[in-house]
């Protein structure tokens, strides 16, 4: 779907930013006993909420921070992992995306939820301070109730956020 500047700036619609990414485990990706690195999901995590947050705001995106992420299966070698993202909240600068993590093995017949997790980007403009991003857009009872709990997430988000920098 092709959007104009003019349709950006009124806001984008909630289903456009929605993305699947399948990745297929390789040995790269597994330990000694075949279980997938966490690390391995986190790299193609923060991979598509840099496509779902590009698409939506056609800004350069920066990862700003990563809910809490629980692994709530293990994946395994030669498992296909889907990664689906969709932005569930705008703010000024920064948008959430929303990334629901599912597993199957080959021959796709068992799929399996192994997790979700919350990444906020911002965007950020030529000289590297963060841009406003355009809104978002409901079109369903549905996705507005989405929307509601987005927001209700990025200020409990704000509220907890640390105030300065220091050492650990
Ligand atoms: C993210 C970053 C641009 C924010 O810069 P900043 O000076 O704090 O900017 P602001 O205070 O103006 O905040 C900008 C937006 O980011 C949000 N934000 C800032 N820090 C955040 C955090 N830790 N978690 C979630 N959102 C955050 C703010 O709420 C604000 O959102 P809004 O405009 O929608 O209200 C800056 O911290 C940065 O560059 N971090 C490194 C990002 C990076 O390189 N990531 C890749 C891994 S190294």
């Amino acid at each position: 779907m092709f959007l104009s500047s003019s349709e950006t700036l009124e806001g984008v619609p909630f289903s456009r930013s929605r993305i699947t990414l399948v990745r297929l485990m390789l040995p790269t990706d597994v330990n000694f006993a075949g279980n997938v690195f966490g690390g391995s999901l986190l790299k193609v995590l923060d991979e598509i909420a840099y496509v779902v947050g590009s698409r939506h705001a056609r800004q350069n995106m920066v990862t700003a921070s990563v809910d809490r992420m629980d692994f709530l299966a293990p994946v395994h070698l030669s498992d296909v992992v889907h990664f689906t993202g969709q932005v569930t909240h705008v703010g000024h600068t920064s948008l959430e995306v929303s990334i629901h993590i599912e597993a199957e093995d080959l021959h796709g017949t068992s799929r399996r939820t192994v997790g979700n997790a919350y990444v906020t980007m911002v965007a950020i403009g030529p000289d590297g301070r963060p841009v406003p991003v355009p809104p978002i857009l409901a079109e369903t009872p549905e996705e507005r109730r989405l929307l509601e709990e987005g927001r209700r997430r990025a200020e409990e988000r704000k509220a907890r956020r640390p105030t300065g920098g220091g050492s650990p």
